[in-house]
């Protein structure tokens, strides 16, 4: 199977390339990523020199690299490459808009000019708005209910998707998941900020009350996930990807200060985000029932493995926050 995948160079997209080529020996991946302020090289070091992964540095919303890319006909398209981090998104919402949307919108035109037979478009669980600490889980059929630029912008891809499905007959597949932790997550996201803040002795800075609930799954989880669907998954479907394990934003600081053997003194309580999801949780029974998928790295161990693979690699850390992207770092988390 040849596959092209995007935002390759980011968090889940690296996982998911050096985990795919390790997993399927016959496989090959043509990878593309801009390479923005996530996407870092580094996190693809393992398949560089690999014969079967061939790396394009280049933008998903520029139509004639697509076009090129996809004129020579990969069995299928996997659409990591986005904007992600929520914050961003609402200081600068048009980014947003641009790659999660417009974006999606050109690898699904490509799709359906070259009739590519899959095309799997990678989304979150943050379409659906958020929970009340009482209300069951997100379903795939939950209405959706984007509170961010960030979700809106990707529920609309997924909206633009599924429209392809129903319209063009393009093969569309979606995936929902939940928060992702585990190696090359850039710090800004709550568990690699955290894990780099204790590394320094410096807070933890908790928006609001931190009673806000998120669902933990361990990115090679959410890789394997990906792969049942893209294997067995239905076109047309949508499956939810969840890790089972709903935390408080406040019990994960304090794991990660057991663990570190830090003090809880670093807490430090700060003002809210703007339209802050109190909680999210996922049904997965659909994505069990039809592909046999479930999550199998508990979150306790999962995190500790975690801690280690940045500790073991502050040259990664230390050249996000002192080297190249020093000046979009501080700016977001410098001064906290
Ligand atoms: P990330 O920010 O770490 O990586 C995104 C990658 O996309 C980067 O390498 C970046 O360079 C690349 N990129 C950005 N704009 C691009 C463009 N215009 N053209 C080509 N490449 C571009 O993000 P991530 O956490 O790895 O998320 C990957 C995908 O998974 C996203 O679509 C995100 O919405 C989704 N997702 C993330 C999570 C999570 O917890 N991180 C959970 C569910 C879904
Ligand atoms: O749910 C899936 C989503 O998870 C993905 O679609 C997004 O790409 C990914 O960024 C993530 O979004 P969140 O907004 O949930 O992740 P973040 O790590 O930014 O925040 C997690 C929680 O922690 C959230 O309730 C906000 C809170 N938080 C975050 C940061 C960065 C803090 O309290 N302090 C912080 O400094």
């Amino acid at each position: 199977m040849e596959l092209l995948v995007t935002g390759s160079a980011g968090f889940i997209g690296s996982n998911y390339v050096t985990r795919h080529l390790a997993k399927f020996n016959n496989h090959s991946i043509v990878s593309l990523d801009q390479l923005t302020y996530a996407g870092n090289l580094e996190n693809l070091k393992v398949v560089m020199n690999n014969p079967r992964h061939h790396f394009v540095n280049g933008d998903i919303r520029d139509k004639p690299l697509v076009d090129n890319l996809v004129s020579k006909n990969p069995d299928v398209i996997i659409n990591f490459a986005a904007e992600s981090h929520v914050d961003r998104s609402i200081d600068y919402p048009e980014k947003f808009l641009s790659t999660n949307t417009i974006g999606a919108y050109t690898l699904l035109e490509a799709a359906r000019k070259y009739d590519i037979p899959q095309f799997v478009q990678i989304s979150t669980d943050e379409v659906y708005g958020s929970l009340s600490t009482t209300d069951p889980a997100f379903t795939e059929n939950t209405t959706l209910s984007p509170s961010s630029p960030y979700s809106a912008s990707k529920a609309a891809a997924d909206l633009l998707a599924i429209s392809y499905y129903k319209t063009y007959n393009t093969p569309v597949k979606v995936t929902r998941c939940s928060n992702n932790y585990g190696p090359n997550q850039f710090p800004e996201k709550i568990i690699p900020l955290f894990i780099n803040n204790l590394l320094n002795n410096k807070p933890l800075p908790i928006y609001g009350t931190g009673e806000n609930v998120r669902d933990w799954i361990h990115v090679y989880d959410h890789c394997d996930a990906i792969d049942a669907v893209l294997l067995n998954g239905r076109s047309g479907q949508i499956y939810n990807i969840g890790g089972g394990t709903e935390k408080q934003n406040l019990e994960v600081a304090d794991n990660l200060i057991k663990v570190m053997g830090s003090s809880p003194s670093l807490i430090k309580f700060i003002s809210d985000r703007p339209g802050h999801d109190l909680r999210y949780a996922m049904d997965c029974s659909k994505i069990y029932n039809e592909l046999k998928w479930t999550p199998k790295i508990k979150f306790e161990s999962g995190l500790i493995d975690t801690i280690e693979w940045y500790k073991n690699n502050v040259t990664w850390l230390k050249n996000i926050t002192n080297g190249s992207y020093r000046n979009y770092y501080d700016k977001m988390y410098g001064d906290r």
